[in-house]
């Protein structure tokens, strides 16, 4: 649980379980409390899959990110859903290729803002910026200081939606508000995304999302067909869009993951 350390706490619900805390939980963190610990217990007794499902999407992120550092030379990350902070966070990935990496990292989680300052340990010659922020919101994003003064818009950018459409109902038009992030970004900027899916293990995966419906966070999985709206008119990154463990696996990630334990689609494609 939490040390607030000395920032208002007030609005963290914590009688409520919530996406971030329940992902904490399962990866094995700190930082939930009971509501977040008995969703976790309840979800993973409906799909015992669930921890490789998300360690799967963790290590999918450590890839992801560093191919963008290593392969396309992007030096500068906007990450939408950050999270509670774990190690290693997205910008000591991307510092251990480039120490002068920068990223900008948005959630609209009162939690992730009381823990951000694990976020903000860049090295000297990068630098890290903190936004709490609604991503159905993009221009509270794009007109924030924070972004503007870290990021140089005359250069490519990563978008980082990693995680998150699947909390994005239909009527909230996740793909629209990614695409208003991207048109933002230069040419030669990438979208990095992770897509939430039932179709490798229906029921499983439905049952879970019936337990966060009933704690107030209905979820929108997504077919194939559905996840490829997200990258029309950008040049997919071979393999284009798999199950997470698919995508460039580095011979680190568990051993024996079968298609069914992962509800997770990947991909990164790059802005003519
Ligand atoms: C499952 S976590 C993913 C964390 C990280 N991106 C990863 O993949 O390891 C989803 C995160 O998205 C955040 N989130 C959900 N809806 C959001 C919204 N509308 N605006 C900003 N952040 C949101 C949650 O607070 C949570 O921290």
């Amino acid at each position: 649980m939490p040390d607030n350390d000395g920032w208002p706490a007030d609005r963290i619900d914590t009688e409520s379980a919530h996406s971030a805390r329940i992902y904490d939980y399962i990866l094995g963190g700190k930082d939930y409390y009971p509501a977040d610990k008995e969703a976790g217990d309840a979800m993973v007794r409906e799909w015992p899959a669930m921890p490789v499902h998300m360690r799967a999407n963790r290590d999918w992120m450590n890839r992801a990110v560093r191919w963008l550092a290593e392969n396309a030379g992007i030096r500068q990350f906007l990450d939408i859903g950050t999270g509670i902070p774990t190690s290693p966070n997205l910008h000591e990935i991307a510092q251990s290729v480039a120490p002068e990496s920068r990223v900008v990292y948005v959630d609209n989680d009162p939690i992730v803002l009381t823990l951000s300052q694990g976020l903000l340990a860049s090295t000297p010659e990068g630098r890290t910026a903190y936004i709490e922020a609604d991503f159905q919101h993009p221009e509270a994003v794009l007109g924030s200081a924070e972004f503007l003064e870290t990021l140089d818009l005359d250069k490519p950018v990563a978008l980082t939606v990693i995680a998150i459409v699947h909390f994005v109902l239909d009527e909230d038009d996740a793909v629209g508000i990614v695409r208003r992030l991207l048109d933002s970004l230069p040419s030669g900027s990438y979208l990095a995304m992770t897509i939430g899916t039932a179709e490798f293990a229906p029921q499983e995966v439905g049952r879970v999302a019936r337990e966060y419906a009933a704690r107030g966070m209905p979820m929108r999985l997504r077919t194939m067909g559905e996840a490829e709206e997200f990258f029309e008119g950008l040049d997919l990154v071979e393999p284009g869009i798999v199950q997470v463990h698919k995508w460039h696996p580095d011979g680190t990630g568990e051993e024996g993951v079968r298609d069914e334990d992962i509800a997770m689609y990947g991909a990164i494609a790059r802005k003519g």
